[in-house]
């Protein structure tokens, strides 16, 4: 079945259950959001200090549905006029996929609708095109989540981006999560950190900058071993723990390290524009370092707005539109070639 030709009046629902959010939107053509859900499930997983797969995919599978009826009727529309659905196939946890993935097939067979799995990495990138910024290409992305670090430089349109770094170790929102737990700040640790960073003093407590000698790589775990080192050099010592210094330390020397390397990659490719996407981009403190950054350099950048940094379902919803309107694909089958972004084959279904 081959999607409509009118791709601005294209509705597609995009589903995305890769982790602990169970997120459902849906947009007119690429970048009208007609409505979007997310159902975190923060307080389930605050008492093991992270994501319980089991947990979330059975929340997963208890939601699911009421959360997408919910979203295609605050979309003002009918399943009936959905011409496309657009579903996480990976990475993320099987568990939690095959949820998506499985309403989201059984979705389109009822409706005789056409499905396409997107990658999640693909999504967030996607999320960048919704700020209407004009991204010339090429274009250099700089994702940040609490499973990735990596950019990619995007050189033609219907191309697929190029990975040209990546985390040695620790993704960067991993690292923000395991420092957070142990200040005892609690879960997820991002916005923890950065909210007791404001009242901290980097200069105060020394974590250093890692920089890998690989060109573009990263590494994420020397800085959290320091924070968690001088954490117990205070237990220790039975002091006081000066939290705020130690995660303004902290989250200095991690958007240190993103912008030596994507400032780098600026200087090596010459992009004409930067996005930069994923959870970790919800950080104010680095939004104003990029912003100085693509100032400096010239060139245009586009952050999603805070809502479409984190896993959501309008992202899986764009990158399904932009697809359908590049290939003008026959979409009748869920592909595993949409999921080239991740050569990891255990990390996909
Ligand atoms: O993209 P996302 O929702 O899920 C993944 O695909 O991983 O990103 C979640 C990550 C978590 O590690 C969370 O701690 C981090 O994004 N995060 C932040 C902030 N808000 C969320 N990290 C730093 N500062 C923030 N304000
Ligand atoms: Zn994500």
């Amino acid at each position: 079945m081959a999607v409509g030709k009118n791709f601005d009046r294209l509705l597609t629902l995009g589903i995305e259950t890769s982790c602990d959010d169970t997120a459902v939107a849906v947009i007119r053509g690429e970048r009208e959001i007609l409505s979007a859900l997310t159902r975190a499930q923060d307080e389930l997983h605050a008492c093991f200090g992270g994501v319980a797969p089991e947990v979330a995919s059975r929340r997963h599978a208890e939601i699911i549905d009421p959360v997408t009826r919910d979203a295609v009727k605050l979309a003002g529309v009918e399943f009936s006029d959905i011409d496309l659905i657009g579903v996480t196939n990976g990475p993320g946890l099987a568990g939690s996929l095959l949820v998506g993935l499985s309403y989201a097939k059984a979705l389109a067979w009822a409706l005789d609708k056409p499905i396409m799995g997107i990658n999640h990495i693909e999504g967030h990138m996607a999320a960048a095109y919704q700020s209407g910024v004009d991204l010339a290409l090429p274009i250099l992305f700089l994702v940040v989540s609490g499973g990735h670090t990596e950019l990619y430089l995007l050189e033609s349109e219907h191309g697929a981006p190029r990975k040209i770094g990546q985390t040695l170790d620790d993704a960067v929102g991993e690292a923000f999560d395991k420092v957070a737990r142990a200040l005892g700040l609690g879960y997820p640790g991002g916005p923890r950190i950065e909210r007791a960073a404001r009242s901290g003093s980097a200069l105060r407590e020394k974590i250093p900058v890692a920089i890998p000698d690989v060109d573009f790589d990263f590494s994420f775990s020397g800085p959290k071993t320091a924070a968690t080192l001088l954490i117990k050099r205070y237990e220790r010592a039975g002091e006081k723990i000066p939290l705020e210094d130690i995660a303004a330390s902290f989250q200095s020397s991690a958007i240190a390290a993103l912008e030596l390397k994507t400032r780098r990659a600026i200087d090596r490719y010459a992009p004409k524009s930067l996005a930069v996407v994923g959870g970790v981009a919800r950080n104010e403190a680095l939004r104003a370092r990029m912003n100085l950054l693509a100032d400096e350099k010239g060139i245009a950048i586009a952050i999603p707005e805070m809502a479409l940094c984190v896993d959501n379902g309008v992202m899986i919803a764009i990158a399904a539109a932009r697809r359908a309107r590049s290939s003008a694909l026959s979409l009748d089958a869920l592909s595993a070639d949409h999921n080239e972004l991740d050569a990891d084959p255990s990390a996909t279904l």
